[in-house]
C-alpha cells in the first residue's frame, strides 16, 4: 500500500485541526484541512468538496458593475428592494424561464440566495400562529439547517430517496397533518445529490403546500442547470420545471453563483408571487409591526438585514440579466461544461468500483451536473472522506447532508478541468488496487 499522499502529514494535518471527526466536518472545515495538507504536501488534490464555480465571470457583469462605480452610485444607498430596473428584469427572468408571471414590486435582489434563504425563513416561520416549522425534503445544503438553528426556528426533514414519485405524497402529509409547518425547503436540482423532482412530485408538493397553508421555500440555486433538456431559450418551452406552476404558496429563491459564475458577487434573487406578498398573517406584527407579508418582508428582514444589496453589484446583474432576458447571452450553454466533467468523473469512479448513490430520477437515470454522489464498498461515508484523503482526493459526507445513506459521498465537479482528469483516474486505480472489494484495508486513524 502506497497512497500518493504521505499518511504522516494526513494524520498530522487531521490532528492539527482539532476535529472529532475528519468525516463529519463542515464544508469549510475540511478546505481548511486540505489546504494545510497540500501546503505541506506540496502535492495538488482533486478538490471536490466545496461548491465553488470554477468558471470566470461573465464579463457583461463586470463592466455593468464598472460603469456603474465611475458613475458615482456607491456613495448612495440602494433601495432596499432593488433599482427598479434590476425588479423589473428578474420579474422578466422569471417569465422567460418559469413561464411565471410576478409582478417586480416582490421580485428583489438579496445578498447571495443565501440571505433570501434566511430571510424567507425567518418571514415564513413567523407568519401564522402555531405553524413555525421548517420541513426540510432531504439531502440537502447543511447550511440551510444552520440558518434554522441561528433562527432558533424548529425543523424536520426526511431522505427523499425511499420517497420517489408518489410515494412522496404519504410521506410529506405526515408531517403537514401536524398543522405545525410554515415551510417546506428543498433545492432543485438537488445540492448535494442531484436529484431534479418531476413535474408529478412537484404537483404533489405544490397541492399539499395549498391544502396546509403552507409555504415551499424552492431554492433553485442551480437555476437551468439539468442539462438533459435544453432550458436555455428564453420566453420558449421547454420551461424549468417548477413547484409555481402548482401553487402560488411558494417563495423562489434563485441564486447567481453557479449558473451566472457569480458566487463572490454575494447576489442572488427572490421571487414572491402577488398573492403571498400582498396576503396577511396573523403571527406577523410582534415581529415586524405589520401584518402584511410582503411589508415584514421589505420593511422588517431586509431592513433589517442588510437594508439592500450593494449598489453596483445591482447594476452588474442588471447587465447580465438584460443580456440573457434578450437572448443575448446563453448562460445555460455557458456552465454545460459542469455536465460534461461530471459524466467523465462519474465513469473514472464506477470503473474502479465506486457506485453512484443518487443513481435515479424516480425511474430516471440521474442526470450529470455541479455534484454527483459515491460510495465504496466496505466504507461509511464519514471513513471514506479521510481514506479518500490520503489519495489526493476530497469531498464530503452525505451525513452531513440529512442523508439516510450514510455510505455516501458528495462530489462537486467544479474545481476539476479536463486537464486534471488523468490525475483522478491513476488515484482512483490505486485506491481499488489498494482495497479490492471485500477486504476492507484502511490507512484511517481508528
Ligand atoms: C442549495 C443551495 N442553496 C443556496 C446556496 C447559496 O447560494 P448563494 O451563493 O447565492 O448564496 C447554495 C450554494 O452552494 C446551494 O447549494
Amino acid at each position: 500500500m502506497n497512497p500518493p499522499i504521505d499518511p504522516k502529514i494526513v494524520k498530522q494535518e487531521i490532528d492539527a485541526m482539532g476535529l472529532e471527526s475528519v468525516g463529519m466536518a463542515s464544508i469549510r472545515e475540511l478546505n481548511r484541512i486540505v489546504n494545510n495538507i497540500e501546503t505541506a504536501s506540496r502535492e495538488k488534490f482533486i478538490r471536490m468538496e466545496m461548491g465553488v464555480p470554477g468558471l470566470d465571470p461573465p464579463q457583461i457583469a463586470v463592466n455593468s458593475e464598472i460603469e456603474a462605480l465611475k458613475k458615482g452610485v456607491g456613495s448612495k444607498y440602494p433601495p432596499f428592494d432593488g433599482i427598479p430596473e434590476l425588479k423589473t428584469e428578474i420579474s422578466g427572468f422569471v417569465k422567460n424561464y418559469l413561464d411565471k408571471e410576478i409582478n417586480p414590486i416582490s421580485c428583489f435582489p438579496t445578498v447571495g440566495s443565501m440571505q433570501g434563504c434566511f430571510m424567507a425563513m425567518m418571514c415564513t416561520t413567523r407568519r401564522m400562529r402555531g405553524k413555525d416549522k421548517i420541513l426540510f425534503i432531504d439531502p440537502g445544503f447543511p447550511v440551510n439547517k444552520n440558518q434554522a438553528r441561528v433562527l432558533g426556528v424548529p425543523f424536520e426533514n426526511f431522505d427523499v430517496y425511499e420517497y420517489r414519485g408518489e410515494k412522496l405524497r404519504g410521506k410529506l402529509e405526515s408531517y403537514l397533518k401536524q398543522g405545525d409547518v410554515a415551510a417546506i425547503m428543498y433545492s432543485n436540482p438537488n445540492n448535494p445529490a442531484w436529484i431534479c423532482f418531476t413535474d408529478t412530485e412537484l404537483e404533489i408538493i405544490g397541492d399539499l403546500a395549498t391544502r396546509y397553508d403552507c409555504i415551499v421555500l424552492e431554492d433553485l440555486a442551480y437555476f437551468g442547470m439539468d442539462f438533459r433538456m435544453d432550458y436555455s431559450a428564453p420566453g420558449q418551452p421547454p420551461f424549468i420545471p417548477t413547484v409555481a406552476r402548482y401553487t402560488e404558496n411558494y417563495i423562489l429563491l434563485i441564486s447567481s453563483s453557479k449558473s451566472f459564475s457569480l458566487a463572490g458577487q454575494r447576489i442572488g434573487m427572490t421571487a414572491i408571487p402577488d398573492s403571498l406578498f400582498n396576503s396577511e398573517g396573523d403571527n406577523l406584527r410582534p415581529w415586524f409591526n405589520t401584518d402584511n407579508f410582503g411589508y415584514a418582508y421589505i420593511f422588517g428582514a431586509m431592513y433589517a438585514l442588510s437594508s439592500g444589496v450593494s449598489h453596483s453589484n445591482q447594476y452588474g446583474l442588471l447587465g447580465l440579466l438584460k443580456a440573457v432576458n434578450r437572448g443575448e447571452y446563453n448562460f445555460v450553454e455557458e456552465v454545460k461544461e459542469y455536465g460534461d466533467r461530471a459524466r467523465a468523473m462519474k465513469k473514472y469512479f464506477t470503473d474502479n468500483g465506486f457506485h453512484i448513490v443518487y443513481d435515479m430520477d424516480d425511474g430516471q437515470k440521474i442526470a450529470d451536473g455541479f455534484y454527483f454522489t459515491i460510495s465504496y464498498p466496505g466504507f461509511t461515508g464519514v471513513e471514506l472522506v479521510e481514506e479518500l484523503l490520503y489519495y489526493g482526493i476530497s469531498a464530503i459526507s452525505l451525513t452531513t447532508t440529512g442523508s439516510d445513506r450514510h455510505e455516501g459521498l458528495r462530489a462537486c465537479v467544479s474545481q476539476t478541468g479536463k486537464d486534471r482528469f488523468p490525475d483522478l483516474e491513476q488515484r482512483l486505480v490505486r485506491f481499488r488496487e489498494d482495497h479490492p472489494k471485500g477486504s476492507d484495508f484502511k490507512i484511517i486513524h481508528s
